[in-house]
């Protein structure tokens, strides 16, 4: 179990490249199942939840390649539709290869889908509008097995804008007969991606990014090549970490539209933050107003994956935060662990009380989540002193080359096996 050693309290100043989005990468892969032809991902991140989902992908029959960053999947060969137990527990996103791998092969079984332990995660939403789309659905002795003739347009309305409901109705629906709509759709930027690539595959898909999706099914896709959109909650963690230690960033490959919630949050506590042309450049100083109010919500609301960096940031500010969570239920497990390092946060249901400090302390602390596990690092780099972080295997899920990024801009942190 890898850790961080970490010597805080230097600003940060340079310049880092944020990688392709985890959360598009994912859908995306599930996505090159519809297709016996070949699939070339670029800019493909290698972090723990992507080589996961790749060995998934190779388990069902597909062909995978690396060369660099560059993935080809070759899905001609694919003919298994059972998703081994193992790898479903380690990942949330196995579930969306339920849509994709019925459509393909009419027979889809996976044990109920594990990942970071933040709520009750249910799939309820997934499960009905499957069924909605003609798939018979069992569940039985923690599996769930589809199987359908065909799958079927139809109309669906979800409960709540679920992100990857969205995408495995999406990924069920490119190829039915006929046409699918889906009312309440979420509408991240990564709904987007996933639409544009099964277009350029030949789908018909109309709607990404508003609460309508419309698909129109089509006989067959064709491969295709395609780089994903950038990865705005690592954008935002790289934003929190400079109004956290103070200094000067600016990333690469980031897009400010993506982060327009947070990046209003943090011009609230009197950071700077302008971008041109692929750049986001934040220049933050030492002293910090509080954002007073910090509640999660879905697209384009503040992102609930950075409600742990902003808690952390929350607890160096000047004055009182309340942070509401809104989307999952036990999403505030970092909190103990910020304690420890001195922050003042008292946590009732899915609220968290801060009162601002002047500065946190070095301390060992523990992430149990990935974005939890960056939240606690970018406390440890701000804060006076050593510290250490424990578990790096939450954050290698979704950070690539963390330590690396922040020790280029001027973080004294290093990475110990142990
Ligand atoms: C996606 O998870 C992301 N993961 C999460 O990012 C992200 O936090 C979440 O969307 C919200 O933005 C991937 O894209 C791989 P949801 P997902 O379905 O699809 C309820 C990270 O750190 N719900 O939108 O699992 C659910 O309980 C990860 O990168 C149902 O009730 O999220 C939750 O309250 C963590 N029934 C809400 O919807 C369902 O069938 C949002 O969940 C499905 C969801």
């Amino acid at each position: 179990m890898d850790k961080y050693i970490i010597e805080g309290g230097r600003p940060l100043y340079g310049e880092v490249e944020i990688q392709s989005a985890k959360n598009a990468v994912l859908p995306l892969l599930a996505a090159a199942v519809l297709t016996e032809e070949r699939v070339v991902i670029h800019r493909c991140p290698r972090i723990r939840d992507v080589l996961n989902m790749v060995q998934i992908l190779g388990e069902l029959g597909c062909k995978t390649k690396w060369v660099g960053d560059e993935l080809t999947i070759d899905g001609g060969d694919a003919a298994n539709h059972e998703i081994p137990a193992a790898l479903a527990r380690e990942l949330r996103s196995s579930v969306f290869l339920l849509g994709s791998v019925v459509a393909r092969f009419g027979r889809a079984r996976i044990a109920y889908p594990g990942g970071c332990d933040i709520g009750l995660r249910p799939i309820d939403l997934h499960l009905s509008g499957l069924r909605r789309l003609g798939v018979w659905v069992a569940e039985e002795g923690g599996y769930i097995d589809c199987t359908c003739e065909k799958v079927r347009g139809a109309e669906v309305v979800l409960d709540c804008p679920s992100v990857g409901a969205t995408e495995n109705l999406i990924l069920a629906a490119a190829t039915a007969e006929g046409r699918t709509v889906i009312r309440n759709a979420a509408k991240e930027p990564e709904i987007v991606d996933l639409q544009n690539f099964l277009n350029r595959m030949g789908a018909k898909i109309a709607g990404g990014g508003t609460s309508v999706v419309a698909v129109d099914g089509v006989r067959r896709l064709h491969g295709a090549e395609y780089t994903p959109v950038s990865d705005r909650i690592e954008a935002g963690t790289f934003l929190i970490a400079a109004a956290m230690c103070g200094g000067e960033l600016a990333l690469r490959n980031a897009n400010p539209e993506n982060l327009a919630s947070l990046v209003h949050k943090l011009r609230e506590i009197s950071c700077k933050i302008h971008a041109k042309d692929d750049k986001i450049y934040i220049q933050c100083g030492k002293r910090r107003l509080s954002p007073s109010l910090v509640e999660t919500s879905p697209y384009p609301g503040f992102p609930t994956d950075l409600q742990a960096p902003m808690t952390a940031l929350a607890c160096i500010c000047d004055g009182a935060t309340v942070v509401v969570e809104n989307l999952f239920e036990t999403r505030f497990k970092h909190v103990p662990e910020l304690i420890r390092m001195g922050a003042d946060i008292t946590v009732r249901g899915r609220s968290a009380f801060i009162r601002g400090v002047p500065c946190l302390h070095g301390a060992d602390v523990c992430a149990s989540d990935l974005r939890g596990g960056a939240a606690l690092t970018l406390a440890a780099i701000s804060a006076e002193g050593q510290s250490t972080v424990t578990d790096l295997s939450y954050i290698d899920r979704g950070y690539s080359d963390f330590e690396f990024k922040l020790r280029s801009a001027g973080a004294r942190i290093r990475r110990m096996r142990v």
